[in-house]
């Protein structure tokens, strides 16, 4: 089969190159997946050797149809569609943990299956089971234009928020958010802790789902509510910044820290089954679609890279792999 590696053996910037390789066995907890769609994401640029030791297979989400399953993975036959987070996604066969293997409904497309894994399980879960979040709350979305911002805003309204606050970088991509995606977009170069203030009755949100990390600790604790929640997700801005302990003492705030790496096989497989429950019927019932960006050939994943690299897509880049 085809399908892209990591080359971190010629330079300082390794490269995703596509070879031939073996297809895939099926181990007994594992379906067997041709992959129709696949997610570029975000950590898929970060493709140092730590993340992918030599030879890895990159990606970490797709969409596709079961060709061969595991004698333990009870539920599924050949033919199933089914979308996942799961590694070596990149490549025209995936052996996915039928544990993580999420039916694909009816009328549900492959690119929008492919695009749903990895933001929509993170948001849902950084909302709800980290963050608590309880309907007639106010949320601040942190870095609101990047996908998994997006999806959290969605959520949010959906899951019963009063007011959903985003903050971003790019005022073109914000106000294609405003009044859709949130109620209010605030723009990083303004004082938008204040404003955030202003827009939840002077108390400030009771949750905050944090995308940037360093250089908005500060104004995010300065924007939530006493008891309020900060969930920090993503690390776009950077990975370390200055704690105001006096704050987060003050405000009897919680700081509660999210990421895949590290969790078990149970935990991802219990945020599948609740994404599966909580949010595919949003997008089976049309309140609920994922932005796309682009799609391309998986020969031209080098663009994808370039695009996701440069910050100047709005929404999901897909790789096409069949
Ligand atoms: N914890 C987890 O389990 C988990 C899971 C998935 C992703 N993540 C993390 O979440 C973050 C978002 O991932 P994603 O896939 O949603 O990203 P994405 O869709 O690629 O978002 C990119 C957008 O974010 C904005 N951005 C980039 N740098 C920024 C900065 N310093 N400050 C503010 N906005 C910035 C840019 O839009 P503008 O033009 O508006 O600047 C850019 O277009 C990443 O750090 C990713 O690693 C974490």
């Amino acid at each position: 089969m085809k399908g892209l590696i990591v080359d971190t053996s010629a330079s300082l910037h390794p490269r995703l190159v596509l070879a031939e390789l073996p297809a895939p066995q099926v181990g007994d907890n594992e379906v067997v997946v041709r992959v129709e769609m696949a997610g570029f994401n975000r950590a898929d640029l970060a493709l140092t050797a730590d993340h992918y030791p030599p030879e890895t297979i990159a990606g970490s989400e797709l969409a596709g149809e079961v060709v061969e399953v595991g004698r333990h993975c009870v539920g599924f036959k050949v033919g199933d569609r089914v979308m996942a987070l799961s590694r070596g996604s990149h490549a025209e066969f995936a052996a996915v943990d039928c544990r993580l293997a999420v039916p694909i409904p009816e009328g549900v497309s492959w690119q929008v299956a492919a695009a749903l894994p990895a933001w929509y399980m993170t948001a849902h879960d950084a909302l709800f089971n980290q963050g608590e979040l309880r309907a007639g709350e106010t949320v601040l979305i942190q870095g609101v234009t990047s996908g998994v911002g997006q999806a959290a805003a969605q959520l949010a309204r959906l899951g019963g928020a009063r007011t959903v606050v985003g903050v971003a970088r790019s005022n073109a991509k914000l106000r294609q958010l405003v009044n859709t995606v949130v109620d209010l977009g605030l723009l990083m170069e303004t004082d938008w802790p204040a404003e955030a203030r202003k827009a939840t009755e002077g108390r400030g949100a009771n949750l905050v789902i944090d995308m940037v990390g360093g250089g908005a600790l500060t104004g995010n604790l300065q924007s939530l509510a006493i008891s309020g929640r900060l969930v920090t997700v993503g690390r776009l801005g950077g990975s370390s910044d200055t704690l105001d302990i006096g704050m987060l003492a003050f405000k009897r705030a919680r700081l509660i820290g999210v990421t895949f790496r590290s969790r078990s096989l149970e935990d991802k497989a219990a945020i599948a089954r609740s994404f599966a429950t909580d949010v595919l019927p949003h997008v089976i019932e049309g309140r609920l679609m994922p932005r796309i960006d682009r799609i391309f050939p998986l020969s031209a994943a080098s663009a994808a890279q370039a695009l996701v690299q440069r910050n100047e897509h709005f929404g999901k880049v897909l790789l096409a792999i069949r």
